[in-house]
């Protein structure tokens, strides 16, 4: 059996601004394909010193299962390989590794075995850059302040989250774990984590209409409202959401209603779409994409089924390429800063230079603080 470090090169952990219930994440090499990968392993408390399998062990072998289902969507994180390991420290370096590739059925088949023997499991991923992630993005560095993205891309976002809901439905997987530390939004691509709380509904018939209005509801409250308020849906500012199965289950379930009050310019449209999903008056993802369409319309979107003036459309093409200016913007002013912290660093410069280089980077990153686009 191969040794970690054989095919793993761990480095720092990457979750720190977000902690999960389940797993420690950790930025990672996969020394057989060379790419860099984040390597998601169970937190050793979940272990159980009988051998047990509790919930959080199997939940691994669900979120790969699931993962690998909905391959195909753009919308979710990239699965590239799975397994064990028999390091039991939180951040591992040592011991040996199982590693399964893309044998789903194998993983699963085999997590009673590793249980007893007391052995983690892990998952493989796509990294995805902690910028993209919205908690991040939105989360206040400053008391009293918010952000909220821009509607364009909030619609935009709203529509690539209901295709996936719609791919996920079709093959009876309710997604459940809906906040904001779980989506990553680079302006233009929605990419959705952490798949361990999802479900695939055995029972065609009796639970399952409740559970797809739920994911809606979910959708709602915990990812768009966010998203175009800068608030948590509990009305206080943006802060992590509690995460066991039990706080997944309960955590949106008292919110039927929505407080726009905050934020007077958001259109009227958007904020009825969403009042109407926390209340669970839309119960099929198909019936909010609709509803989606036609607000988006009056944003200058074009659907066959409504009517877009060309002046809006027009109108629409301009803030688009607005926007992408914002963000290449703030993406060089990001490259600066990168470039003038790298060169601070460097050995043997001279005083001048380095504290030009301080006074830059102390500046940019005010700039980026105060961001335009979260
Ligand atoms: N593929 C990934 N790329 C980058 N960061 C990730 C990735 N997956 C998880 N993370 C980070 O790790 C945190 C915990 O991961 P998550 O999958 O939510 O674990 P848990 O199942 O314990 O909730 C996330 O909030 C995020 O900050
Ligand atoms: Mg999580």
């Amino acid at each position: 059996m191969p040794r970690l470090s054989e095919l793993y090169q761990l480095d720092n952990f990457i979750d720190t601004f977000a902690l999960g219930h389940y797993a420690r994440v950790l930025d990672a090499v996969d020394l057989r394909t060379g790419g860099t990968v984040a390597f998601k392993v169970m937190r050793p408390e979940h272990l159980d010193s009988s051998g047990d399998m509790r919930w959080e062990y199997r939940a691994f072998g669900n979120e790969a299962e699931i993962l690998a289902r909905l391959w195909h969507s753009p919308n979710i994180v990239k699965l590239y390989d799975f397994g064990f390991i028999s390091d039991r420290e939180e951040a591992p370096r040592n011991g040996e590794i199982t590693s399964y590739q893309s044998d789903i059925r194998g993983f699963k088949e085999a997590l009673p075995r590793f249980a007893a023997a007391g052995w983690r499991p892990y998952l493989s991923m796509e990294n995805l850059p902690r910028h993209h992630s919205l908690f991040y993005l939105m989360k206040p560095n400053r008391p009293n302040s918010r952000w909220r993205l821009p509607s364009e891309e909030g619609l935009a976002l709203a529509l690539q989250f209901s295709s996936l809901l719609d791919l996920a439905h079709s093959m009876q997987i309710v997604y459940l774990d809906h906040k904001l530390e779980h989506v990553y939004w680079d302006g233009v691509h929605l990419k959705v984590i952490d798949f361990n709380s999802s479900r695939r509904l055995e029972d065609e018939r009796t639970q399952s209409p409740q559970q797809y209005t739920k994911d809606v509801h979910n959708m709602c409250v915990g990812v768009l409202y966010p998203l175009f308020t800068g608030m948590s849906p509990q009305k206080t500012s943006l802060r992590p959401q509690p995460s066991s199965r039990e706080a997944v289950e309960a955590r949106y379930t008292d919110i039927d209603s929505l407080d726009f009050s905050m934020e007077p310019s958001l259109s009227e449209g958007i904020t009825e779409l969403l009042q109407r999903g926390a209340a669970e008056s839309i119960t099929t993802v198909q019936e909010f994409i609709n509803g989606l369409q036609r607000v988006a319309t009056q944003h200058g979107w074009q659907f066959s089924d409504y009517y877009t003036s060309p002046a809006s459309s027009q109108a629409r093409e301009q803030m688009r390429a607005g926007l992408q200016r914002l963000r290449g913007g703030q993406e060089q002013v990001r490259e600066a800063r990168d470039l003038f912290r790298e060169a601070l660093i460097q050995d043997g410069i001279s005083r001048d230079l380095e504290d030009e280089l301080r006074r830059l980077v102390l500046v940019l990153n005010e700039m980026l603080n105060s961001r335009v686009v979260p």
